[in-house]
Protein backbone atom coordinates (compact mmCIF):
# COMPACT_ATOMS: atom_id res chain seq x y z
CA UNK A 1 0.00 0.00 0.00
CA UNK A 2 1.42 3.23 -0.35
CA UNK A 3 2.30 5.85 1.65
CA UNK A 4 0.23 9.46 1.79
CA UNK A 5 2.66 12.18 1.31
CA UNK A 6 2.35 15.26 2.68
CA UNK A 7 3.90 18.07 0.76
CA UNK A 8 3.82 21.69 2.14
CA UNK A 9 3.39 24.31 -0.08
CA UNK A 10 6.35 27.04 -1.06
CA UNK A 11 9.03 24.55 0.69
CA UNK A 12 11.04 21.30 -0.50
CA UNK A 13 9.19 19.67 2.23
CA UNK A 14 7.51 15.98 1.74
CA UNK A 15 6.43 13.92 4.86
CA UNK A 16 4.74 10.67 5.03
CA UNK A 17 1.20 10.48 6.24
CA UNK A 18 -1.71 8.27 7.86
CA UNK A 19 -4.88 8.00 9.48
CA UNK A 20 -3.72 7.77 12.74
CA UNK A 21 -1.60 10.84 12.77
CA UNK A 22 -2.46 14.00 12.61
CA UNK A 23 -1.09 16.28 10.05
CA UNK A 24 -0.32 18.52 12.87
CA UNK A 25 1.70 15.92 14.74
CA UNK A 26 3.49 14.80 11.78
CA UNK A 27 4.94 18.05 10.96
CA UNK A 28 5.77 18.51 14.63
CA UNK A 29 7.59 15.23 14.82
CA UNK A 30 8.86 16.34 11.44
CA UNK A 31 10.46 19.41 12.93
CA UNK A 32 8.67 21.40 11.13
CA UNK A 33 7.92 24.64 12.84
CA UNK A 34 3.50 24.77 12.58
CA UNK A 35 2.72 26.82 15.30
CA UNK A 36 0.25 25.46 17.85
CA UNK A 37 -0.94 26.83 21.49
CA UNK A 38 -3.57 23.70 22.36
CA UNK A 39 -1.46 21.22 21.31
CA UNK A 40 -3.60 19.69 19.04
CA UNK A 41 -7.37 19.73 20.38
CA UNK A 42 -8.92 22.25 18.35
CA UNK A 43 -9.15 25.31 20.50
CA UNK A 44 -6.07 27.82 19.42
CA UNK A 45 -6.67 28.29 15.36
CA UNK A 46 -2.92 28.48 15.40
CA UNK A 47 -2.42 25.04 12.78
CA UNK A 48 -4.20 26.78 9.73
CA UNK A 49 -4.11 25.44 6.93
CA UNK A 50 -4.93 25.29 3.39
CA UNK A 51 -4.93 22.03 1.33
CA UNK A 52 -3.85 23.05 -2.07
CA UNK A 53 -4.63 19.53 -3.83
CA UNK A 54 -5.70 16.22 -2.47
CA UNK A 55 -8.91 17.83 -0.28
CA UNK A 56 -10.39 14.08 -0.91
CA UNK A 57 -7.66 12.60 1.44
CA UNK A 58 -8.57 14.02 4.47
CA UNK A 59 -10.75 13.01 7.08
CA UNK A 60 -14.03 14.74 7.00
CA UNK A 61 -14.64 18.14 9.40
CA UNK A 62 -16.37 17.68 12.97
CA UNK A 63 -18.21 19.86 15.02
CA UNK A 64 -15.74 21.00 16.85
CA UNK A 65 -13.13 21.94 13.82
CA UNK A 66 -15.91 23.47 11.98
CA UNK A 67 -16.81 25.60 15.26
CA UNK A 68 -13.31 27.12 15.11
CA UNK A 69 -12.83 27.85 11.29
CA UNK A 70 -16.12 29.91 11.84
CA UNK A 71 -14.87 31.78 14.67
CA UNK A 72 -11.66 32.64 13.01
CA UNK A 73 -13.67 33.36 9.80
CA UNK A 74 -16.13 35.34 11.35
CA UNK A 75 -12.44 37.69 12.65
CA UNK A 76 -11.44 37.85 8.70
CA UNK A 77 -8.74 34.57 8.66
CA UNK A 78 -8.58 32.80 5.60
CA UNK A 79 -11.77 30.55 5.40
CA UNK A 80 -13.47 28.62 2.52
CA UNK A 81 -13.82 24.26 2.07
CA UNK A 82 -10.22 24.19 1.67
CA UNK A 83 -8.95 25.48 4.78
CA UNK A 84 -8.77 23.12 7.45
CA UNK A 85 -6.96 22.67 11.30
CA UNK A 86 -3.96 20.41 10.95
CA UNK A 87 -4.51 18.61 14.17
CA UNK A 88 -8.12 17.91 13.06
CA UNK A 89 -6.95 16.13 9.64
CA UNK A 90 -5.43 13.32 8.85
CA UNK A 91 -4.58 11.43 5.26
CA UNK A 92 -5.26 8.77 3.22
CA UNK A 93 -4.13 10.26 -0.31
CA UNK A 94 -1.00 12.60 -1.26
CA UNK A 95 -1.75 16.23 -0.17
CA UNK A 96 -0.57 19.51 -0.55
CA UNK A 97 -1.29 21.94 2.15
CA UNK A 98 -0.11 25.76 3.09
CA UNK A 99 0.66 26.31 6.45
CA UNK A 100 -0.63 29.73 7.00
CA UNK A 101 1.29 30.49 10.41
CA UNK A 102 4.77 29.05 11.33
CA UNK A 103 6.43 29.35 14.32
CA UNK A 104 9.75 30.77 13.83
CA UNK A 105 11.33 31.75 10.11
CA UNK A 106 12.57 29.34 7.90
CA UNK A 107 15.71 29.41 5.37
CA UNK A 108 13.92 27.55 2.99
CA UNK A 109 9.85 27.68 3.96
CA UNK A 110 7.24 30.69 3.42
CA UNK A 111 7.31 33.50 5.31
CA UNK A 112 5.17 33.61 8.22
CA UNK A 113 2.10 35.17 7.86
CA UNK A 114 -0.04 37.04 10.72
CA UNK A 115 -2.42 34.22 12.56
CA UNK A 116 -5.24 33.62 14.80
S1 LIG B 1 -3.37 22.95 17.35
FE1 LIG B 1 -4.71 24.34 18.33
S2 LIG B 1 -6.45 24.27 17.06
FE2 LIG B 1 -5.18 22.78 16.17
Amino acid sequence: MKIPKISIYGTPHVFDGNLTTSILNILLRNDFPIQTICGGRAECGKDLIRVRSGQRFLSARKDRENRILKELADRGHPSGPDVRLACQCYVHGDVEIEVFNLAGKRKDGPAATPGP
